[in-house]
């Protein structure tokens, strides 16, 4: 482990950035051009890690994907609903658990086939019962390590039938990879959240023809009928606002920043951080704001804020900002005064146990930071001072990591910066360019 990279604390951060697609949409657009009917076109694809281990696994499965324009859109020919091909290979989820889990739902009722799905040290410890549960209600054949629990899982593909599952946790991905195997059950499928998790695959499955209804309070409530095809489509994916949340919270703290995001999505499932910066008084304006494809989009303006109050994070709003708790807890750091982030215990099944790991690193920094068993505890008016620190793996801790040493006083190491790969390979040379 002696790879790293060097930042110096200081300077400002001044122009213009356009973030990468998003990667929960990236994953989207593949599985369900997958199996549509037709050729869906994908533009602003996130060609990282996590949706190249999704289009190797429908790749895998006989689905052509191909580049059309370098690195940025591509071409997926479906196969129909029902129409993958049992593959010979392991379905190789790498470090990925929206690929692992919303391919198991799509899986679970292909059926006569059989299927394997394995990933990387971090995400064969992460949990797959919260899936393998509610598609064994509906009748699918799931197995794993652990009773189900933990890859790698086996899938033997056969009839489902529609039910009415409550989840536990509010997530996404449970969510979609239930709606996914609802596709080709037998009567209407019904999930029903405990809060609001991210709609991309609701917005993504009304566009591409599917029959499925959204109900109840803040749309908790999702209903998906089988027997409709899915029709091949155009898809623009927009920027990552998890993402841009990196220059947001660096722009809003070291001084003299002026910084615009261009173009990137602004979903209301996804924007909790924006009513964190309204908590913590930062300075940000949105303009350009329109509709592509289903979804918000609109340009970010961040300048350096006067003064950050401290901020509370607690309930409903969690899983509307599940990805920007690492960056949020270095912001924290910088604000007047003592931030609490409370029911966050789904940091612990991340890539990394993120509470944890947050609080081990940005201690090296100088931060006061105190762990509890579902959140952190954050006192901040920190002097940061450089420091040898490791995103263990986790990319959104390396990219927080970053800029926690630019806010620190003399020079940092990142350790294992690589991890950024993930998710924004080009998150170094966005840093060098806004310096
Ligand atoms: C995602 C949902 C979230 C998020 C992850 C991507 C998705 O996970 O943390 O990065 O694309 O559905 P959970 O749904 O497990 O909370």
């Amino acid at each position: 482990m002696n790879k790293y990279r060097a930042i110096e604390g200081g300077g400002s951060l001044q122009g213009v950035v356009e973030v990468p697609g998003d990667k929960s949409i990236s994953h989207r657009a593949l599985i369900l051009g997958s199996i549509a009917e037709g050729v869906t076109t994908i533009s602003g694809f996130l060609n990282s890690e996590d949706p190249i281990s999704t289009a190797n696994c429908l790749r895998n499965l006989g689905v052509k994907i191909q580049n059309i324009i370098e690195g940025e859109t591509f071409e997926v020919i479906g196969r129909g609903l029902e129409g993958y091909e049992e593959p010979k290979e392991i379905l190789d989820c790498g470090n990925s658990g929206t690929t692992m889990r919303l391919i198991m739902g799509l899986l679970a009722g292909q059926k006569d086939k059989n299927f394997i799905l394995n990933g990387d040290n971090s995400l064969i410890e992460r949990p797959m019962g919260r899936v393998c549960k509610p598609l064994r209600m509906m009748g699918g054949k799931l197995f794993g390590r652990e009773g189900g629990n933990k890859a790698p899982i086996s899938i033997s593909g056969t009839n489902l039938k529609g039910c009415v599952i409550g989840t536990p946790v509010a997530s996404a991905q449970v969510k979609s990879a239930i709606l996914l195997a609802g596709l080709t059950a037998t009567g209407p499928t019904s999930v029903i959240e405990p809060a609001s998790s991210r709609d991309h695959t609701e917005r993504m499955l009304n566009a591409f023809g599917a029959d499925i209804k959204i109900r109840g309070e803040l749309g908790r409530n999702v209903v998906i009928n089988p027997g409709r095809s899915l029709k091949g489509q155009k898809i623009l994916i927009p920027g990552d606002i998890s993402s841009a949340s990196f220059w947001m919270i660096a722009a809003s703290i070291i001084p003299n920043s002026n910084i615009t995001i261009k173009n990137v999505g602004l979903n209301p499932t996804r924007v909790g951080i924006l009513k964190v910066m309204d908590m913590m008084g930062c300075n940000y304006k949105i303009d350009g704001k329109s509709t592509i494809a289903g979804e918000m989009i609109g340009n970010i303006h961040v300048k350096t804020a006067n003064e950050l109050k401290p901020f509370t994070i607690r309930g409903d709003i969690l899983p509307k900002l599940i990805d920007e708790i690492p960056i949020l807890s270095v912001a924290a750091c910088f604000c007047e005064g003592i931030s609490h982030i409370n029911d966050a215990s789904e940091l612990r099944v991340k890539e990394t146990d993120r509470l944890k790991v947050m609080a081990r690193q940005l201690k090296k920094f100088g931060a006061t930071i105190e762990e509890k068993h579902d959140g952190l505890v954050i006192n901040g008016n920190s002097k940061f001072i450089g420091a040898d620190v490791d995103s263990e793996t986790d990319h959104r801790v390396a990219m927080s990591l970053a800029i926690a040493a630019l806010l620190a006083k003399g020079s940092s190491k990142i350790f294992r910066y690589e991890a950024s790969n993930v998710s924004y390979p080009r998150f170094w040379n966005d840093l060098e360019s806004l310096l």
